[in-house]
Protein backbone atom coordinates (compact mmCIF):
# COMPACT_ATOMS: atom_id res chain seq x y z
CA UNK A 1 0.00 0.00 0.00
CA UNK A 2 1.17 3.60 -1.07
CA UNK A 3 0.94 5.69 2.28
CA UNK A 4 2.44 9.04 2.09
CA UNK A 5 6.11 9.33 3.58
CA UNK A 6 4.91 11.75 6.37
CA UNK A 7 2.00 9.43 7.48
CA UNK A 8 3.55 8.03 10.47
CA UNK A 9 0.91 6.51 12.55
CA UNK A 10 -0.73 9.60 14.46
CA UNK A 11 -0.50 8.94 18.72
CA UNK A 12 -2.33 10.76 21.03
CA UNK A 13 1.04 11.64 22.42
CA UNK A 14 2.08 13.54 19.12
CA UNK A 15 -1.03 15.54 19.86
CA UNK A 16 0.13 19.32 20.07
CA UNK A 17 -3.71 20.66 20.46
CA UNK A 18 -6.42 19.56 22.94
CA UNK A 19 -8.35 16.19 22.17
CA UNK A 20 -11.78 18.41 22.77
CA UNK A 21 -13.49 19.85 19.75
CA UNK A 22 -16.05 20.03 16.48
CA UNK A 23 -16.00 19.84 13.16
CA UNK A 24 -18.15 19.64 10.51
CA UNK A 25 -18.56 19.03 6.68
CA UNK A 26 -20.85 18.35 3.80
CA UNK A 27 -19.98 15.58 0.99
CA UNK A 28 -21.75 14.76 -1.83
CA UNK A 29 -23.13 11.92 -3.72
CA UNK A 30 -21.12 11.19 -6.59
CA UNK A 31 -22.83 8.88 -10.37
CA UNK A 32 -20.03 6.90 -11.42
CA UNK A 33 -19.94 7.00 -15.63
CA UNK A 34 -17.58 4.00 -15.94
CA UNK A 35 -18.20 1.74 -13.07
CA UNK A 36 -16.04 0.59 -10.60
CA UNK A 37 -16.73 -3.12 -9.86
CA UNK A 38 -14.97 -5.56 -8.33
CA UNK A 39 -11.95 -5.27 -5.46
CA UNK A 40 -8.99 -7.12 -3.52
CA UNK A 41 -6.70 -6.46 -1.02
CA UNK A 42 -7.32 -3.44 1.26
CA UNK A 43 -10.21 -1.94 -0.64
CA UNK A 44 -8.13 -1.39 -3.81
CA UNK A 45 -10.46 -1.13 -7.55
CA UNK A 46 -9.68 -4.07 -9.78
CA UNK A 47 -10.52 -1.55 -12.36
CA UNK A 48 -10.46 2.13 -12.60
CA UNK A 49 -13.27 4.65 -12.31
CA UNK A 50 -14.96 7.77 -13.26
CA UNK A 51 -17.95 9.83 -11.74
CA UNK A 52 -19.66 13.02 -11.61
CA UNK A 53 -19.64 14.57 -8.31
CA UNK A 54 -22.84 15.54 -7.48
CA UNK A 55 -24.42 18.60 -5.72
CA UNK A 56 -27.64 18.44 -4.29
CA UNK A 57 -27.70 14.53 -2.65
CA UNK A 58 -25.54 15.04 -0.12
CA UNK A 59 -24.37 14.52 3.72
CA UNK A 60 -23.98 17.18 6.44
CA UNK A 61 -21.70 15.42 9.66
CA UNK A 62 -20.81 16.85 12.45
CA UNK A 63 -18.31 15.17 14.62
CA UNK A 64 -18.04 16.30 18.61
CA UNK A 65 -14.71 14.64 19.74
CA UNK A 66 -13.26 14.76 23.13
CA UNK A 67 -10.68 12.72 25.29
CA UNK A 68 -11.86 9.35 25.88
CA UNK A 69 -11.64 5.57 25.44
CA UNK A 70 -12.69 5.03 21.41
CA UNK A 71 -16.39 5.26 22.45
CA UNK A 72 -18.41 6.24 19.13
CA UNK A 73 -21.93 7.11 19.37
CA UNK A 74 -23.88 8.38 15.61
CA UNK A 75 -26.89 10.25 15.33
CA UNK A 76 -29.04 9.69 12.17
CA UNK A 77 -31.05 11.97 11.08
CA UNK A 78 -31.51 13.40 14.81
CA UNK A 79 -31.86 9.62 16.08
CA UNK A 80 -29.58 7.07 17.22
CA UNK A 81 -28.96 4.16 14.75
CA UNK A 82 -26.81 1.30 15.69
CA UNK A 83 -26.24 -0.43 12.68
CA UNK A 84 -24.45 2.44 11.14
CA UNK A 85 -22.56 3.51 14.20
CA UNK A 86 -21.45 -0.33 13.86
CA UNK A 87 -20.25 0.15 10.57
CA UNK A 88 -18.15 3.00 12.02
CA UNK A 89 -16.83 1.56 14.49
CA UNK A 90 -15.50 -1.25 12.58
CA UNK A 91 -14.12 1.20 10.09
CA UNK A 92 -12.30 3.16 13.02
CA UNK A 93 -10.94 -0.09 14.15
CA UNK A 94 -9.83 -0.99 10.73
CA UNK A 95 -7.51 2.34 10.39
CA UNK A 96 -5.96 1.68 13.96
CA UNK A 97 -2.90 2.10 11.93
CA UNK A 98 -3.19 5.16 10.47
CA UNK A 99 -5.04 6.73 13.81
CA UNK A 100 -3.87 5.04 16.72
CA UNK A 101 -5.05 8.41 18.33
CA UNK A 102 -8.41 7.83 17.96
CA UNK A 103 -8.44 5.01 20.68
CA UNK A 104 -7.93 8.09 23.06
CA UNK A 105 -10.76 9.85 21.75
CA UNK A 106 -14.90 9.38 22.15
CA UNK A 107 -16.62 10.71 18.96
CA UNK A 108 -20.40 11.80 19.01
CA UNK A 109 -21.52 12.13 15.14
CA UNK A 110 -23.98 13.98 13.69
CA UNK A 111 -25.14 12.69 10.15
CA UNK A 112 -27.91 14.12 7.62
CA UNK A 113 -28.83 13.27 4.37
CA UNK A 114 -30.21 15.83 1.97
CA UNK A 115 -32.15 12.71 0.07
CA UNK A 116 -35.05 11.14 1.36
CA UNK A 117 -34.04 7.99 3.15
CA UNK A 118 -37.29 5.95 1.27
CA UNK A 119 -35.58 7.44 -2.35
CA UNK A 120 -33.14 4.07 -2.50
CA UNK A 121 -29.96 6.01 -3.25
CA UNK A 122 -26.89 4.70 -1.94
CA UNK A 123 -26.01 7.07 0.70
CA UNK A 124 -22.50 5.31 1.51
CA UNK A 125 -20.86 7.57 -0.77
CA UNK A 126 -21.44 10.61 0.73
CA UNK A 127 -21.54 9.60 4.44
CA UNK A 128 -18.08 7.86 4.21
CA UNK A 129 -16.33 10.77 2.50
CA UNK A 130 -18.17 13.06 5.05
CA UNK A 131 -16.41 11.07 7.76
CA UNK A 132 -13.25 10.78 6.44
CA UNK A 133 -13.31 14.90 5.90
CA UNK A 134 -14.17 15.11 9.67
CA UNK A 135 -11.33 12.49 10.88
CA UNK A 136 -9.09 14.93 8.40
CA UNK A 137 -10.25 17.98 10.07
CA UNK A 138 -9.93 16.62 13.53
CA UNK A 139 -6.18 15.43 12.27
CA UNK A 140 -5.28 18.48 11.80
CA UNK A 141 -6.60 20.30 14.93
CA UNK A 142 -4.94 18.07 16.96
CA UNK A 143 -1.79 17.68 15.07
CA UNK A 144 -0.91 20.80 12.94
CA UNK A 145 -0.78 18.89 10.02
CA UNK A 146 -2.41 18.45 6.60
CA UNK A 147 -2.08 22.26 6.26
CA UNK A 148 -1.88 22.66 2.32
CA UNK A 149 -5.15 21.59 0.78
CA UNK A 150 -3.41 18.46 -1.74
CA UNK A 151 -2.70 17.02 1.37
CA UNK A 152 -5.59 17.50 3.06
CA UNK A 153 -7.88 15.77 0.36
CA UNK A 154 -5.34 13.60 -0.62
CA UNK A 155 -5.49 11.60 2.93
CA UNK A 156 -9.36 12.37 2.89
CA UNK A 157 -9.96 10.57 -0.32
CA UNK A 158 -7.45 8.08 0.53
CA UNK A 159 -9.65 7.57 3.80
CA UNK A 160 -12.73 7.76 2.58
CA UNK A 161 -11.38 4.78 -0.24
CA UNK A 162 -10.98 2.80 3.38
CA UNK A 163 -14.26 3.21 4.28
CA UNK A 164 -16.17 2.62 0.49
CA UNK A 165 -14.49 2.50 -2.34
CA UNK A 166 -16.59 5.13 -4.61
CA UNK A 167 -16.80 7.63 -1.48
CA UNK A 168 -13.07 8.57 -2.55
CA UNK A 169 -14.37 9.93 -5.77
CA UNK A 170 -16.88 12.03 -4.02
CA UNK A 171 -14.36 15.00 -2.41
CA UNK A 172 -13.46 16.36 -5.56
CA UNK A 173 -15.72 18.92 -7.96
CA UNK A 174 -16.88 18.42 -10.83
CA UNK A 175 -15.67 14.63 -11.85
CA UNK A 176 -13.08 12.67 -10.09
CA UNK A 177 -11.12 9.30 -11.60
CA UNK A 178 -10.07 6.29 -9.37
CA UNK A 179 -8.14 3.30 -10.07
CA UNK A 180 -4.82 2.66 -11.96
CA UNK A 181 -4.86 3.61 -15.55
CA UNK A 182 -1.14 3.38 -17.51
CA UNK A 183 -2.00 5.25 -20.09
CA UNK A 184 -4.03 8.52 -18.29
CA UNK A 185 -1.91 10.38 -15.82
CA UNK A 186 -2.56 11.44 -12.28
CA UNK A 187 -4.50 7.81 -11.74
CA UNK A 188 -4.05 5.87 -8.38
CA UNK A 189 -5.28 2.87 -6.73
CA UNK A 190 -5.06 4.42 -3.02
CA UNK A 191 -6.60 7.75 -4.46
CA UNK A 192 -9.57 9.24 -6.63
CA UNK A 193 -7.76 12.70 -8.19
CA UNK A 194 -9.81 15.78 -9.52
CA UNK A 195 -10.32 15.36 -13.88
CA UNK A 196 -9.89 19.44 -13.81
CA UNK A 197 -9.86 20.70 -16.98
CA UNK A 198 -9.27 17.36 -18.82
CA UNK A 199 -13.25 17.52 -19.99
CA UNK A 200 -14.81 19.92 -22.56
CA UNK A 201 -16.44 22.43 -20.23
CA UNK A 202 -19.70 21.06 -20.85
CA UNK A 203 -19.53 18.19 -19.22
CA UNK A 204 -19.28 20.58 -15.75
CA UNK A 205 -22.91 22.07 -16.61
CA UNK A 206 -24.04 18.10 -16.88
CA UNK A 207 -27.62 17.79 -14.84
CA UNK A 208 -29.09 14.05 -13.41
CA UNK A 209 -32.35 13.44 -13.19
CA UNK A 210 -33.06 10.22 -11.01
CA UNK A 211 -35.96 8.66 -11.94
CA UNK A 212 -36.86 6.28 -9.14
CA UNK A 213 -38.04 3.38 -10.13
CA UNK A 214 -38.43 1.59 -7.05
CA UNK A 215 -37.60 2.73 -3.77
CA UNK A 216 -37.04 -0.53 -2.04
CA UNK A 217 -33.90 -1.59 0.05
CA UNK A 218 -31.94 -3.70 -2.54
CA UNK A 219 -31.56 -7.63 -2.18
CA UNK A 220 -28.09 -7.74 -2.58
CA UNK A 221 -25.63 -5.05 -1.12
CA UNK A 222 -22.58 -3.04 -3.43
CA UNK A 223 -20.36 -5.08 -0.62
CA UNK A 224 -21.69 -8.66 -1.93
CA UNK A 225 -22.00 -7.78 -5.44
CA UNK A 226 -18.22 -7.00 -5.61
CA UNK A 227 -17.14 -9.93 -3.58
CA UNK A 228 -19.18 -12.17 -6.45
CA UNK A 229 -16.83 -10.88 -9.20
CA UNK A 230 -14.46 -12.97 -7.41
CA UNK A 231 -16.04 -16.17 -9.30
CA UNK A 232 -17.56 -14.17 -12.28
CA UNK A 233 -16.50 -15.80 -15.66
CA UNK A 234 -16.74 -12.59 -17.53
CA UNK A 235 -14.09 -10.74 -14.63
CA UNK A 236 -11.00 -9.92 -16.89
CA UNK A 237 -12.81 -9.17 -19.89
CA UNK A 238 -15.18 -6.85 -17.33
CA UNK A 239 -11.76 -5.41 -16.21
CA UNK A 240 -9.85 -4.73 -19.45
CA UNK A 241 -13.20 -3.33 -21.17
CA UNK A 242 -13.74 -0.78 -17.78
CA UNK A 243 -9.68 -0.01 -19.10
CA UNK A 244 -10.59 0.59 -22.28
CA UNK A 245 -14.21 2.48 -22.14
CA UNK A 246 -12.09 4.89 -19.15
CA UNK A 247 -9.36 5.60 -22.02
CA UNK A 248 -12.06 6.01 -24.34
CA UNK A 249 -14.00 8.27 -22.80
CA UNK A 250 -11.48 10.87 -21.54
CA UNK A 251 -10.98 11.25 -24.95
CA UNK A 252 -14.69 11.57 -26.07
CA UNK A 253 -14.97 14.14 -23.11
CA UNK A 254 -11.89 15.62 -24.05
CA UNK A 255 -13.15 16.79 -27.50
CA UNK A 256 -16.91 17.23 -26.56
CA UNK A 257 -17.82 14.10 -28.40
CA UNK A 258 -21.44 13.69 -26.90
CA UNK A 259 -22.23 10.34 -29.20
CA UNK A 260 -19.38 8.43 -27.78
CA UNK A 261 -20.18 9.86 -24.43
CA UNK A 262 -23.39 8.36 -25.06
CA UNK A 263 -22.36 5.19 -26.17
CA UNK A 264 -19.89 4.56 -23.60
CA UNK A 265 -21.89 5.67 -20.41
CA UNK A 266 -24.85 3.22 -21.40
CA UNK A 267 -22.72 0.86 -22.10
CA UNK A 268 -21.42 0.67 -18.74
CA UNK A 269 -24.57 1.15 -16.94
CA UNK A 270 -25.83 -2.35 -18.67
CA UNK A 271 -22.69 -4.12 -18.38
CA UNK A 272 -22.57 -3.55 -14.45
CA UNK A 273 -26.37 -4.87 -14.30
CA UNK A 274 -25.26 -7.87 -16.67
CA UNK A 275 -22.23 -8.58 -14.43
CA UNK A 276 -25.24 -9.13 -11.77
CA UNK A 277 -26.89 -11.56 -13.63
CA UNK A 278 -23.65 -13.66 -14.35
CA UNK A 279 -22.81 -13.68 -11.02
CA UNK A 280 -23.65 -17.31 -8.97
CA UNK A 281 -25.84 -16.96 -7.60
CA UNK A 282 -27.20 -14.72 -10.22
CA UNK A 283 -29.79 -11.76 -9.54
CA UNK A 284 -31.26 -8.94 -10.53
CA UNK A 285 -31.62 -5.35 -9.54
CA UNK A 286 -33.30 -3.72 -12.38
CA UNK A 287 -37.38 -3.57 -12.17
CA UNK A 288 -39.92 -3.86 -14.88
CA UNK A 289 -40.01 0.20 -14.81
CA UNK A 290 -36.30 0.27 -14.78
CA UNK A 291 -36.56 -0.99 -18.69
CA UNK A 292 -39.69 0.70 -19.57
CA UNK A 293 -37.57 3.86 -18.47
CA UNK A 294 -34.62 3.18 -20.51
CA UNK A 295 -36.89 2.67 -23.87
CA UNK A 296 -38.57 5.63 -22.73
CA UNK A 297 -35.08 7.52 -22.87
CA UNK A 298 -33.79 5.75 -25.59
CA UNK A 299 -36.44 6.56 -28.10
CA UNK A 300 -36.71 10.68 -27.17
CA UNK A 301 -32.69 10.65 -27.96
CA UNK A 302 -33.55 8.75 -31.23
CA UNK A 303 -37.08 11.20 -32.22
CA UNK A 304 -35.20 14.30 -31.35
CA UNK A 305 -31.45 13.70 -31.34
CA UNK A 306 -30.78 15.14 -28.29
CA UNK A 307 -28.06 14.32 -26.32
CA UNK A 308 -29.37 12.90 -23.52
CA UNK A 309 -28.59 8.91 -21.70
CA UNK A 310 -28.98 7.07 -18.90
CA UNK A 311 -26.90 5.63 -16.05
CA UNK A 312 -27.56 3.12 -13.02
CA UNK A 313 -25.93 2.66 -9.92
CA UNK A 314 -26.25 -0.89 -8.32
CA UNK A 315 -29.63 -0.61 -8.23
CA UNK A 316 -33.21 -0.38 -10.14
CA UNK A 317 -33.16 3.60 -10.34
CA UNK A 318 -32.42 5.89 -14.06
CA UNK A 319 -29.76 8.26 -13.51
CA UNK A 320 -30.81 10.18 -16.61
CA UNK A 321 -27.66 12.41 -17.71
CA UNK A 322 -27.77 15.73 -20.20
CA UNK A 323 -26.36 19.33 -20.23
CA UNK A 324 -27.92 22.30 -19.10
CA UNK A 325 -28.40 24.15 -22.41
CA UNK A 326 -31.28 21.08 -23.22
CA UNK A 327 -32.65 20.88 -19.66
CA UNK A 328 -35.81 22.64 -20.89
CA UNK A 329 -36.86 20.09 -22.98
CA UNK A 330 -35.54 16.86 -21.36
CA UNK A 331 -37.87 18.10 -17.69
CA UNK A 332 -40.44 18.50 -20.13
CA UNK A 333 -40.16 14.46 -21.26
CA UNK A 334 -39.20 13.53 -17.87
CA UNK A 335 -42.56 14.75 -16.67
CA UNK A 336 -44.90 14.06 -18.99
CA UNK A 337 -43.58 10.45 -20.14
CA UNK A 338 -41.12 9.29 -17.07
CA UNK A 339 -42.97 10.47 -13.66
CA UNK A 340 -45.57 7.98 -14.29
CA UNK A 341 -43.54 5.12 -13.80
CA UNK A 342 -41.94 6.25 -10.93
CA UNK A 343 -42.65 5.01 -7.74
CA UNK A 344 -45.49 7.64 -5.87
CA UNK A 345 -43.84 9.49 -8.92
CA UNK A 346 -40.73 10.35 -7.26
CA UNK A 347 -37.91 12.23 -9.14
CA UNK A 348 -34.60 13.39 -7.56
CA UNK A 349 -32.95 16.63 -9.20
CA UNK A 350 -29.41 17.05 -9.56
CA UNK A 351 -26.38 18.16 -11.48
CA UNK A 352 -22.98 18.27 -11.55
CA UNK A 353 -21.46 19.98 -8.40
CA UNK A 354 -18.33 21.68 -6.61
CA UNK A 355 -17.37 18.66 -4.22
CA UNK A 356 -16.88 18.65 -0.46
CA UNK A 357 -16.81 21.55 2.00
CA UNK A 358 -16.29 22.47 5.52
CA UNK A 359 -19.75 23.96 7.31
C1 LIG B 1 -22.03 0.39 -8.72
O1 LIG B 1 -18.27 1.98 -3.30
O2 LIG B 1 -20.56 1.20 -2.64
O3 LIG B 1 -21.80 2.39 -7.49
O4 LIG B 1 -16.31 -0.25 -1.71
O5 LIG B 1 -17.87 -2.05 -1.01
O6 LIG B 1 -18.29 0.31 -0.28
P1 LIG B 1 -17.73 -0.61 -1.36
O7 LIG B 1 -18.63 -0.41 -2.63
P2 LIG B 1 -19.25 0.89 -3.28
O8 LIG B 1 -19.52 0.38 -4.77
C2 LIG B 1 -20.03 1.25 -5.73
C3 LIG B 1 -20.37 0.53 -6.95
C4 LIG B 1 -21.07 1.32 -8.03
C5 LIG B 1 -20.09 1.82 -9.08
C6 LIG B 1 -19.26 3.03 -8.77
O9 LIG B 1 -19.68 3.90 -7.99
O10 LIG B 1 -18.17 3.13 -9.37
Amino acid sequence: MEVKKNWIPLHWANAVNTLDGEVAWRSPSNIALVKYWGKYGRQLPSNPSISFTLKNAHTNMRIKYSSGNGAVTLYFEGERNEQFEQRIKRYIESINDIYPFLENVDLEIHSDNSFPHSAGIASSASAMSALALCLCSIEKKVFNTLGADEDFFYKASFLSRLASGSACRSVYPKLAIWGEHPEIEGTSNNVANPVGSRVDPIFHTFKNSILIASAKEKSVSSSAGHQLMEDNPFAEVRFSQARSNLKSLMEAMAKGDMAKFIEIVEEEALTLHALMMTSKPSYILMQANSLILIDKVRSFREETGLPICFTLDAGPNLHVLYPFHIAKEVEGFIENECRPYCENGLIIQDEVGDGAMAI
